[in-house]
C-alpha cells in the first residue's frame, strides 16, 4: 500500500487514479476527507490528518510500503512552505523511518536550492537534505510547473473574458510539464530499483515564454486577448507590502517574479533518452483538452 500526501492537489488527482487503475493500492492522507472524496471519487482509502501534526502520521503509515509526498503549503490561503514543504515533510520522513517504510518519494521542484529567491524552493531543498540524511531508501522528483495548472490560471481569463495577465515582460523561457507525465515518473520512482537514492528532474518537451503561452491559448481558444503586463518592480513592491499580513499572496507574487527573472528552462533530451516509454505531453494538447472542456469551439489552428 502506498501513502500519498497531496493526493487531492493538481498532481494528486492525476497520480492517485493512475496508480489505482494499475491495481496499486493507495491511501490518501488529507486534511479534508469530504473534499477529497469529491475530487477523487471513492477509489482510494482516505485517512484524515495534517502533516504539521506528527501524531497524526504514525497511524496513517500502518501497513504502508512506500510514501509519495506531493503536499505543499504554497498557494492562496495555504499554511506556507516552511510549515508544510519543510516541517511537514520532516515529520513525515521521521514517521516513515519509524514505520519501516521501504521507499520515500519526495516531490520537490526543479531548481530547489539553498539560495533560491523563492522560499518554496529553499524549503523544498531543506526537505530534500533531511530525506537524504535519513535511513530511508529515497527518490527525489523535481518537476517543472504543471501545464494543467497554468492552462487554467492563464487560460481561463483568455477563454472566458478575452483578457490575459503576464508577469513582467513575459519573454523568459519556462519549461512546463503535464501532471499526467509527472504521475508516470512517480510510478517509476516508486518501483524502479535503478532510481534508488537519485534526483530525477522531470520536464516537458518545450520551453515557452509567457507571451508564447498566451499565444498558444489564443490559438486554441480561437480568440485574441487584451494582454496586460505587470512590471517586475511593481510585483516586488506588492510582495514586500503584503508579506507581513498576506504571506501566501506575497509568496505567489514571488513566483510571478521568478517566472520573469530566473532561468526556468529545461532540456528534456536526457529524460527522453532514459525513459523513451514516457511520451512527453505538449502544452498544445493540454490546452486543446482545456478549451474542449469549456465548451468553446476549437478552430483548425489547434494543432
Ligand atoms: N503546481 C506546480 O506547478 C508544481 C511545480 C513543481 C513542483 N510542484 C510540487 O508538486 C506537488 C504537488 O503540487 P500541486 O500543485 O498538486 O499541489 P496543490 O494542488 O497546491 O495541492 C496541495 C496539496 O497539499 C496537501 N497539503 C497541504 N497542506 C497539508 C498539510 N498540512 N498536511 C497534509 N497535506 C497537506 C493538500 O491536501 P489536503 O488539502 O487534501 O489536505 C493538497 O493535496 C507539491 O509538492 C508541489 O510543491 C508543483
Amino acid at each position: 500500500m502506498i501513502l500519498v500526501t497531496g493526493g487531492t492537489g493538481n498532481l494528486g488527482i492525476e497520480l492517485v487514479p493512475y496508480l489505482a487503475a494499475k491495481g496499486i493500492p493507495v491511501r490518501v492522507f488529507t486534511r479534508h476527507p469530504d473534499r477529497a472524496r469529491q475530487r477523487l471519487d471513492e477509489t482510494p482509502q482516505l485517512t484524515q490528518g495534517d502533516a504539521r501534526n506528527p501524531e497524526m502520521l504514525s497511524p496513517a503509515l500502518e501497513g504502508i510500503d512506500a510514501v509519495v509526498s506531493a503536499m505543499t503549503g504554497f498557494g492562496p490561503g495555504a499554511p506556507g512552505p516552511r510549515a508544510v514543504d519543510y516541517e511537514g515533510n520532516l515529520n513525515l520522513i521521521r514517521a516513515a523511518e519509524s514505520a519501516g517504510v521501504r521507499r520515500f518519494v519526495l516531490v520537490s521542484m526543479h531548481g530547489a536550492g539553498p539560495d533560491h529567491p523563492m522560499e518554496l524552493a529553499r524549503m523544498k531543498y531543506r526537505a530534500e537534505e533531511a530525506l537524504r540524511a535519513s535511513r530511508l531508501d529515497w527518490v527525489i522528483v523535481r518537476p517543472n510547473p504543471f501545464m494543467e495548472l497554468w492552462a487554467e490560471i492563464a487560460g481561463r481569463p483568455i477563454i472566458k473574458e478575452g483578457k490575459a495577465m503576464v508577469f513582467g515582460r513575459g519573454d523568459n523561457p519556462i519549461n512546463f510539464n503535464s501532471a499526467k507525465d509527472v504521475a508516470r515518473f512517480i510510478e517509476l520512482a516508486l518501483f524502479d530499483p535503478a532510481l534508488s537514492r537519485t534526483i530525477l528532474t522531470v520536464g516537458g518537451p518545450e520551453n515557452l515564454t509567457f507571451n508564447q503561452l498566451v499565444g498558444e491559448i489564443e490559438r486554441a481558444a480561437g480568440r485574441k486577448a487584451v494582454v496586460k503586463h505587470v512590471p517586475v518592480p511593481m510585483m516586488r513592491l506588492l510582495s514586500m507590502v503584503m508579506r507581513p499580513f498576506k504571506p501566501d499572496l506575497a509568496g505567489m507574487m514571488g513566483g510571478g517574479i521568478a517566472f520573469d527573472t530566473i532561468d526556468m528552462s529545461f532540456d528534456a533530451s536526457d529524460l527522453r533518452r532514459r525513459f523513451p516509454q514516457i511520451e512527453l505531453t505538449r502544452m498544445a494538447d493540454v490546452l486543446g483538452r482545456k478549451v474542449a472542456a469549456t465548451g468553446r469551439r476549437v478552430p483548425g489552428g489547434n494543432d
